[in-house]
């Protein structure tokens, strides 16, 4: 097996400085002069290339124990040591080595601990060292694992623990260079008890036959946000060539019939962006607590439950996370800066891969709600957050998960599109994913990228670009596209008639997306009696439908619509997707009844919670817990 194969390092900063004095890019790139303010790792200094895990899961301590051994490559050859990002984990031994069989024991550090970055874990080398080996426990409280008590899961049964670790949280679970500026191809064999079983990023080396032991292999090299595991009652439902579902077992069918035709979604982004450089696609589907709609973890997309609608309507989800493996995971945010490169990106993928299969109007519809989203959330954010380029210093990365690198980000390219005319920029893109491959990539790399293949192509259409307005002012640009959708134009000219007090609208063949848009029309001070009207007629408060129910839930907070409270609670009380319950959390404690129940639900629903969500909403409730 050949780890670390393909080494090259991405030299963003010389590229752009080589871009900026009109030179050709260096053969070799050096990408470690980009300063990661949310790593504590000394990148600099010395690299690491490989990574082999080897974890025993403990579900009695709620802790992951083994060893890392990391693959390291000195940038400076005096480095006498290797700075990782550790949080809360207990280090039993540092061990250095020359070849990666016989190991030393060497000294190593921990430093003071910062609240948002962690603790630096700093290990002694010696000049030839070419490994390193880390003994270690996972903390209870890790900020990337969330342990589910089986009563939390679909069956019941088995206990169930996974990872989320973008934006900094691998470094709760592995000792690591925790920066998306550094790439890691990794092995790893992970130990359950018997009855369960482990999944990961990367080929799985046994299939789901449950053996207690699982072993694992990405050979491409990943940042370490992109290091996944999973362990509980997994079962598995093949759909394709090379696609397919893991999950509990109670959940494959419906999910199966959902994702039915994924294997032609990826044929479908493989014919707009090249090919995809991965084996498998796989989804993993998530018990109901998971804080994130998707996860674009390698070969293994972790999903909410929260999108089996029964009617397919909520895949462009699965096209977005797929995307991500373009933008996003091919090609890299190299800091948290620079995350609208991957997420703005990824948007305007996903709808690209939307436009094939389902067509022009379903792409638009999903556009005009997006931009109409933005503009509510940006009316709420300070100017600091409304720019693409945001500034991080000093801030968790999750602070920078708003609305505005996925949706502004993707009326920039929509913006580009339409400048430099879909052929045009469709060949940009292609050569984009091709030039930057397994590479990390600032948004000052990548916009002189963009210059030299699309913008020197056309230069009267380029002058008129606002390029540095879209990176760098707050707000939406005058000249960005409009997007206009035919079938919300019915659904809006049925609002009106709703709204004049007819209730003779023509509703049976209504999407998802026209359902979300005759609630988002509804007026902001619709009240109890406006609500009931609605639920009278459409059944609301019964939707089988996350996505609209989250919606309808959120309303009936403002309105003080109390039918539909029973449940808000059952909701709130089983699902732990972020973008849903942060808002109505938000929408409750406005009144002191509103917040009394709030905190009743929440005492409840807490532990069911995983980490990441109970910071959110602790934050909401002003709690210091
Ligand atoms: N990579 C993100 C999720 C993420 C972002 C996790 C930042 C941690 C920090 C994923 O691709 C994503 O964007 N998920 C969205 C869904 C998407 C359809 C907009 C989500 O979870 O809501
Ligand atoms: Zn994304």
């Amino acid at each position: 097996m050949t780890l670390c194969w393909r080494r090259t390092p991405a030299a963003v900063v010389l590229i752009f400085a080589a871009a900026l004095v009109g030179c050709s890019h260096p053969e070799q790139p050096n990408m470690l002069a980009v300063k990661d303010v949310h790593s504590l790792s000394n990148t600099q200094e010395v690299r690491v290339t490989t990574l082999e895990l080897d974890l025993r899961a403990h579900f009695d301590l709620k802790t992951l124990s083994g060893t890392a051994i990391l693959g390291i490559t000195p940038i400076n050859p005096n480095a006498e040591v290797l700075v990782l990002d550790t949080r809360k984990l207990d280090i039993d031994k540092a061990e250095i080595s020359e070849t990666g069989k016989r190991f030393a024991e060497t000294k190593f550090e921990l430093g003071k601990q910062d609240p948002i970055l962690g603790t630096p874990l700093t290990v002694h080398l010696e000049p030839a060292t070419r490994f390193v080996k880390i003994t270690y426990s996972t903390n209870k409280s890790a900020s990337g694992l969330q342990w589910l008590d089986p009563e939390q899961t679909a069956g019941k049964k088995q206990p169930f623990v996974y990872s989320q670790s973008q934006a900094i949280h691998a470094r709760s679970w592995i000792p690591i260079q925790d920066s998306p500026a550094v790439r890691i191809s990794y092995t790893a064999r992970i130990r359950t008890p018997n009855e369960l079983v482990a999944v990961m990023s990367g080929t799985n080396n046994q299939g789901v036959r449950k053996t207690g032991s699982y072993s694992f292999e990405l050979s491409n090299p990943v940042p370490a946000y992109l290091i996944s595991l999973a362990v509980g009652d997994i079962g598995f439902t093949s759909l394709g060539r090379r696609t397919g579902i893991y999950g509990e077992p109670s959940i494959l069918d419906k999910a199966a019939n959902e994702f039915q035709g994924l294997d032609k979604m990826v044929d479908a982004a493989e014919d707009l962006f090249g090919p995809y450089r991965w084996k498998r696609y796989d989804l993993l589907m998530m018990p109901p607590s998971f804080p994130y709609g998707g996860m674009e973890n390698p070969e293994l997309t972790f999903a909410t439950p929260t999108i089996l609608a029964g009617d397919r309507s909520l895949v462009s989800l699965i096209c977005h996370e797929l995307a991500h493996s373009w933008s996003g995971n091919l090609v890299t945010n190299a800091t948290w800066s620079d995350f609208w490169l991957n997420e703005g990106y990824t948007v305007y993928l996903e709808r690209r891969i939307l436009e094939q299969l389902y067509g022009k109007d379903r792409a638009e519809m999903e556009a005009a709600l997006g931009r109409q989203e933005l503009e509510r959330e940006m009316a709420e954010l300070p100017a600091r957050d409304q720019v693409l380029h945001i500034d991080l210093a000093g801030r968790d990365p999750d602070d920078g998960t708003t609305l505005v690198p996925y949706e502004k980000g993707y009326l920039f390219l929509l913006s580009l599109e339409r400048t430099f005319g879909r052929e045009r920029f469709d060949q940009y893109l292609r050569a984009y994913f091709d030039k930057y491959s397994f590479q990390s990539i600032t948004t000052d790399a990548a916009m002189a990228y963009l210059k030299e293949t699309l913008f020197e192509q056309q230069p009267e259409k380029a002058k008129a670009f606002p390029l540095d307005e879209w990176l760098n002012h707050p707000g939406i640009p005058a000249s960005a596209p409009r997007v206009r959708s035919k079938l919300f134009d019915t659904v809006d000219a049925a609002v009106k008639t709703w709204l004049g007090g007819s209730s003779d609208l023509q509703t049976g063949s209504w999407c998802t997306q026209q359902w979300l848009r005759f609630l988002h029309q509804m007026p902001g001070t619709i009240d109890s009696a406006g609500m009931k009207r609605i639920d009278d007629a459409f059944q609301l408060t019964k939707s089988g439908n996350d996505e609209i129910l989250a919606e309808w839930l959120l309303m009936a907070e403002r309105a003080h619509y109390e039918p539909a409270y029973p449940r808000t609670a059952s909701f709130l009380e089983t699902v732990g997707r972020n973008k849903y319950i942060k808002p109505i959390y938000e929408e409750m404690v406005k009144t002191p009844a509103g917040k009394a129940r709030a905190l009743k639900i929440y005492h409840t629903a807490r532990p069911g919670y995983h980490p990441i969500a109970q910071t959110a909403i602790d934050k909401v409730l002003k709690l210091s817990l």
